[in-house]
Parts: C-alpha cells; structure tokens; sequence
C-alpha cells in the first residue's frame, strides 16, 4: 500500500494539517495527495507545494485509494451519498476523522463493503505530536498497518475498540484543552510570584512538554518523578498538597468525567 493515493475529501483545519504532516514527514508525495473543499482558493499554498486541488469530490475519490474525510459532521451524509457510486471495495479504504459518526452509520451511507476506519486526532496534529486513536471495520492486516502507519507520521497512534472511542475523544482531543487550561493557570500563578505573562508562559509550557516527555521517552509513573522533585517539608509537596486539598487531581477527574457525559449525549 506504500504507493497509495490518498485523497483528502474536506481540506479545512484538520485536512490541511494532515496534509502537511504528510507532506513533511516524507511519508508520500504531495503529487499523490488531492485535496478537495468547494471555495478552493485557501488551498492554494498546498497547490504551490505540488498538491492537487480541487472542489471536484468524485475525481478525488477516482483517482486516489486512500480516501480520508475530513467533513463537519453535518455535512457527511449529502457527500458520502453523491460519492458511493464511485467507491470500489478492492481498491478504496475510507478513513474518518469526523467526530460522533459511527462505523456502522458511515458503512450504510456508503453500502459497498469498503473497508472503514474512524480516526481521532488532536489538534496538535498540525505539528505532527497528535495521539490519534483508531477503530475499523472490514479492514485487512495489511490495512491496518498502513493506517496506523500512516497517523505514526503525525505523532503517536493507538488501535482501540470502537466503543472506547468518545473517551478517547475526551481524553485526546478535549484533553489539550485541559493541559492548555493547566498552562494558563501556571502562566497566572507565575506572573503572581514576579515573572511577565511572557516569560511565565515559556517557563509553564516547557515545564509540561519537559514533564510529558520524561513519561514518554523514559517510560516513568508520574508518581515516581514527583517523589524525585518533593524534599520532605519541602515547597513543592506544600504547594501540591495544598493543590489537593483545594480539589486539584478530583476538579481533573469530574471535569474528564463531565465532558464523556456531555459527548454521550
Ligand atoms: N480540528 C480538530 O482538532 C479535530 C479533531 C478531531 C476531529 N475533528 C473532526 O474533523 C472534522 C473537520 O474539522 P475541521 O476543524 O477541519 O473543520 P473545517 O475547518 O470546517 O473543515 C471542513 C471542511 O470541509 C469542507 N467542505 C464542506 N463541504 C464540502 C464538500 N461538499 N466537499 C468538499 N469539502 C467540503 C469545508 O470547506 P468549503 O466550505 O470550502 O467546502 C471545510 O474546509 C470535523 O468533523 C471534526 O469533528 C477535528
């Protein structure tokens, strides 16, 4: 499959992040990526870097064997329809990176036996660091590799159930708002103490990407780094409990288990 085309059906925000992180990483080719959306003139920089453009959905589909869709949910039906007659089992796979749509509602809108998978990025796609999880149906080992494959390019991905697919909404692509909330509030305290919004950022911000990669890159438990870093009657393990007992892990929690409740419905 290394040698797919893939065509991007709804070049907004998300599509013209994916784009991009293909096209750097190396993964493929501009010239075999097609990018489509009906007012096309916001496209033209990806034309200037060897993409095809165009607001002509069914050509895409024809000429490509990966076709990713990256449409507002509401607009996913009306397409997918006028698109079905040009889907061929043996030669497509459809990946969705539509929130809320479910496998089984995007097979019967397309009703060709064409393998599916949903994917949910974040946005920190758009500088190839997303963790995007991953769901499929009718899908070959071959394929699936390809298109956990093809998401590795843009940060991290994981295969999971289908059913675990709104917490991973929550937890992925609602969780950066939570981290960025996290930043914010540090920003806040920082300025407090004596540093400018500026440097108070740069200092927060790096302070979790530092934080994020010691998980990441050394395999650590979080609790393990936080005993390296709280001397006994020490400021850190008073400023965190103090955190605790205002509700800091608990507010997380209930916040984590509001938003699931709120996408459910
Ligand atoms: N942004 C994220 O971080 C994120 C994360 C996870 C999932 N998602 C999901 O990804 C999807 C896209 O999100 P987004 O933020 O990229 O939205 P967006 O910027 O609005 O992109 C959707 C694009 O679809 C195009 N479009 C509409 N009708 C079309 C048609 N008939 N043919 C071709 N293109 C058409 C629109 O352009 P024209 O109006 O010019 O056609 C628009 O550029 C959503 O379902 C969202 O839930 C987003």
């Amino acid at each position: 499959m290394k040698n797919s085309k893939i065509a991007i059906i709804g070049g907004g925000n998300l599509g013209v992040a994916i784009t991009e992180g293909l096209i750097k990483s190396g993964f493929i080719s501009p010239t075999r990526i097609t990018v489509t959306r009906r007012n096309i003139d916001s496209l033209k920089s990806l034309q200037a870097s060897g993409v095809n453009i165009t607001s002509n959905n069914k050509e895409a589909v024809q000429n490509s064997d990966v076709i990713i869709v990256a449409l507002k949910p509401y607009n996913v039906k009306e397409v997918l329809e006028s698109l079905k007659e040009s889907f061929q089992p043996s030669k497509h796979i459809i990946i969705s990176v539509v929130t809320g749509v479910l496998l089984k509602d995007l097979g019967s809108i397309v009703n060709t036996g064409v393998p599916i998978f949903r994917a949910m990025p974040n946005t920190a796609i758009a500088i190839q660091e997303s963790v995007t999880c991953l769901c499929h149906q009718g899908a070959s080992k071959e394929q699936v590799n390809y298109v956990t494959e093809l998401f590795s390019q843009l940060g991290i991905s994981i295969n999971i159930d289908e059913k675990l697919m709104d917490a991973a909404t929550v937890l992925g692509a609602c969780g950066i708002a939570y981290a960025l909330r996290f930043i914010r509030a540090s920003t806040q305290g920082g300025i407090e103490i004596g540093f400018d919004a500026k440097t108070a950022n740069l200092i927060a911000a790096q302070t979790v990407k530092g934080a994020a990669e010691l998980l990441l890159k050394l395999n650590r438990h979080p609790e393990e780094e936080i005993d390296k870093v709280t001397t006994p009657k020490g400021c850190t393990i008073a400023g965190l409990n103090e955190m605790e007992h205002q509700g800091f892990s608990s507010s997380l929690i209930k916040g984590i288990c509001t938003s699931y409740e709120k996408i459910g419905k």
